[in-house]
């Protein structure tokens, strides 16, 4: 990471347009910055303080105030100057400009419009006749390059439009994700470096001419020359989709008309929480005056209109080294690799490891030991090595050593998928398996964590779950750093698992597709383990969020857990009824104070709650008959917002919902409590 400090000489000022030179004309070219885009603007700014205060130092190549840093060169004309936004950083920052905007136009801004900012790179389409003439990049603005010979790889863009008119569209080009992981896949099979991250590959593709491969594009119109010039800017979007052009309203993040800065506000937000779920990248979302009038009365300065602005979002994507890779044996068996990373500050989230999928994903990627290599991460998904910086190598990388035998037993692996798999199967993981089924939220047994499990596995005592309620006092004391009073605990904790609810018993068995919640739906749907047992893939299909596949799934695993199932019958753990099944239990209609109500939990609990966790806190809640969400959204209906609650709490006043502290949570459902 990049540790920054005011510029507070010439000569460290120099230093920084020489940086931020360097990486704009990096970054134009193909997009292979070493930098990240919050250090480059940060470093912009930096240079932006400088310059106010000595005036007299402004360096000719200083990157402010210029389109693209200055770096991008090209020798066909624009016919209007292809300019750039400014950018804000935060919601004040938004506040700030839009009231900005309203001073300079003497009145409010009649309607705004809010669109994503498509991460990829500038182009204008010219078509004459209808028919696609001309691709050119956006250059310095003046001038650009063209790039007519990529126009047959670029979706969204049509050779021919709707209407034989004369325009000029201009947007966005870029790698969706797909395209990314597809282009990375064709080139290392080529044996061409892969492509760092998907901006630079749009940006190589784009200037690619005679490659052996094809790589596909997506093109994202946000404007147009030509067309009549008193449309508003959300009507010339529209306009333009109707001539047959992509736009961004054919996504989730689609463009917003917005009446007032509350609206604008709100739907930044929601473009910005949308941004891991969508398909392609984004670095911000814009906002611009959407009435013609009010952008001519302002008009554009010679860098940007002043009419739109950028919010910035945080650069989801990070340069780090790839220190190792492990490979992990899931409860299943499946062995996957995770990247062991330099931590990284991405989005104010520490990263230390990445997700890697499968052993074919490495060699896809072409990754190496010791690798500069761009690390993803945005809101909760789980953080993925995109692809090595080859430039970057130093010839001292080292091949990523595939294992041989499984890392866990030491027995075959089964290679023959995709997700490698140890022959053991979950026989592999017995004290995954274990230490999975007595954790708090299945069979909740204390004292089994720790070696403790390894301990009963290597005795031969235990191989799976039901072999924990055959446990003897005497086998227990035998056992190495156990006394009296632990062996006792233990086994009154293995008594008191006996009656656990059938929704955790089932959750206990690790079944793959069946995480706690839909644990309890199977549980509730069934009423035993018997006829879970009984039911076939048809019948799991039944119940809510189980589509036909996932059944299937299921049915098999638990064909495989028979043995398991036997001996927890024998041994009396999950035979007993649960309480009488509710017929519409997967619709939700349930009685109880929370009927037809949905909740979400955020923040610590305290006073009677405080001792839950998050799932009990789930079971609590179906138990008094609503509904648990874990994200506030329009459908919400109350939100129980414990100490240090966040971004969740502050949704849900802004959606007008109704709050709760646990205390007052806890009164309400008391007749539900654990224990009531
Ligand atoms: S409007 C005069 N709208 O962001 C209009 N630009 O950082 C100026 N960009 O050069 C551009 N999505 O390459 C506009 N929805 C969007 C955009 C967008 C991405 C890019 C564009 C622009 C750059 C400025």
């Amino acid at each position: 990471m990049m540790v920054r400090m005011a510029l507070d000489s010439s000569t460290s000022y120099a230093d920084a347009v020489a940086t931020a030179v360097r990486a704009a004309a990096a970054y134009y070219a193909d997009g292979s910055t070493h930098l990240g885009d919050d250090e480059y603007d940060a470093l912009v700014r930096d240079i932006e303080a400088y310059e106010q205060e000595h005036p007299d130092q402004v360096l000719p190549d200083s990157p402010t105030g210029k389109v693209a840093g200055g770096a991008a060169v090209g020798d066909v004309p624009h016919t209007v100057p292809m300019l750039s936004l400014d950018n804000v950083f935060s919601p004040e920052e938004l506040a700030d400009w839009a009231a900005g905007l309203e001073r300079r136009l003497g009145r409010p801004v009649a309607a705004w419009c809010v669109e994503p900012k498509l991460d990829g790179l500038a182009v204008a389409a010219r078509y004459r006749a209808g028919r696609l003439a001309q691709l050119i990049t956006r250059g310095d603005g003046l001038a650009g390059e063209d790039i007519t010979h990529a126009t047959g790889s670029v979706l969204g863009l049509p050779h021919t439009l709707a209407e034989p008119i004369d325009v000029e569209l201009r947007g966005e080009v870029l790698l969706t994700q797909d395209q990314f992981e597809t282009a990375n896949t064709l080139r290392t099979a080529h044996g061409a470096v892969p492509f760092a991250h998907p901006r630079s590959g749009a940006a190589g593709t784009l200037r690619a001419r005679d490659r052996a491969y094809r790589v596909e594009l997506t093109f994202f119109a946000y404007d147009a020359i030509g067309l009549d010039p008193a449309l508003d800017h959300s009507a010339l979007l529209e306009r333009i989709a109707g001539l047959g052009a992509n736009t961004a309203a054919t996504t989730a993040a689609h463009p917003a008309r917005c009446a007032t800065v509350e609206d604008v506000q709100q739907r930044v937000e929601e473009i910005a929480a949308l941004r891991a779920a969508l398909p392609f990248g984004i670095d911000g979302v814009v906002v611009k005056a959407d009435t013609a009038v009010d952008q001519d009365q302002v008009g554009s300065g010679s860098r940007a209109p002043r009419w739109a602005v950028a919010r910035k979002l945080a650069a989801v994507h990070k340069v780090t080294r790839l220190l190792g890779v492990e490979w992990n044996v899931g409860r299943t068996g499946v062995i996957a690799p995770r990247a062991v990373l330099d931590p990284v500050l991405i989005d104010g989230v520490t990263v230390t490891y990445a997700t890697l999928h499968n052993p074919a994903d490495i060699t896809r990627r072409g990754l190496m030991l010791g690798d500069q290599v761009f690390v993803y991460r945005a809101g909760d998904v789980i953080p993925r090595v995109e692809a090595p910086l080859v430039d970057e190598r130093t010839g001292d990388e080292q091949p990523i050593v595939f294992p041989e035998v499984c890392p866990r037993c030491g027995d075959t692996i089964d290679t023959s998928q995709q997700r490698w798999r140890c022959v053991r199967g979950r026989g592999c993981q017995a004290v995954a398996s274990i230490r999975y089924a007595v954790g708090r939220d299945q069979l909740d047994i204390e004292g089994l964590g720790g070696s403790r499990a390894v301990q009963l596995v290597d005795a031969g005592l235990v191989a799976d779950v039901a072999d924990l309620f055959v446990l003897t006092r005497e086998q227990l004391l035998a056992l190495d750093r156990m006394g009296a009073t632990s062996t006792d605990n233990l086994l009154a904790a293995i008594e008191a698992a006996r009656s656990r609810p059938l929704g955790r018993v089932f959750c206990a068995l690790g079944v793959r597709g069946t995480g706690r919640t839909m644990s309890r739906r199977v549980a509730a749907h069934f009423g035993s383990l018997a006829a879970i047992r009984a039911a076939d893939a048809e019948a799991f299909a039944e119940v809510a969020g189980i589509g036909i596949e996932k059944a299937r799934v299921i049915v098999a695993e638990l064909a495989e857990l028979g043995p398991v199932l036997d001996k927890l019958a024998a041994r009396g753990v999950g035979v007993e009824e649960t309480a009488p099944v509710r017929p519409a239990a997967d619709t939700g209609e349930r009685a109880g104070p929370l009927a037809g109500q949905s909740v979400v939990v955020t923040g610590a609990m305290t006073g009677p709650l405080a001792d839950l966790s998050r799932n009990e806190m789930n079971e609590l809640i179906e138990r008094a008959g609503g509904k648990a969400s874990s994200s506030v959204s329009k459908r919400t209906t109350l939100l129980v917002a414990g100490e240090k609650a966040g971004s969740k709490r502050a949704k849900a006043e802004e959606l007008g919902i109704e709050i709760l502290t646990p205390a007052d949570f806890a009164q309400r459902v008391a007749d539900h409590l654990p224990g009531a």
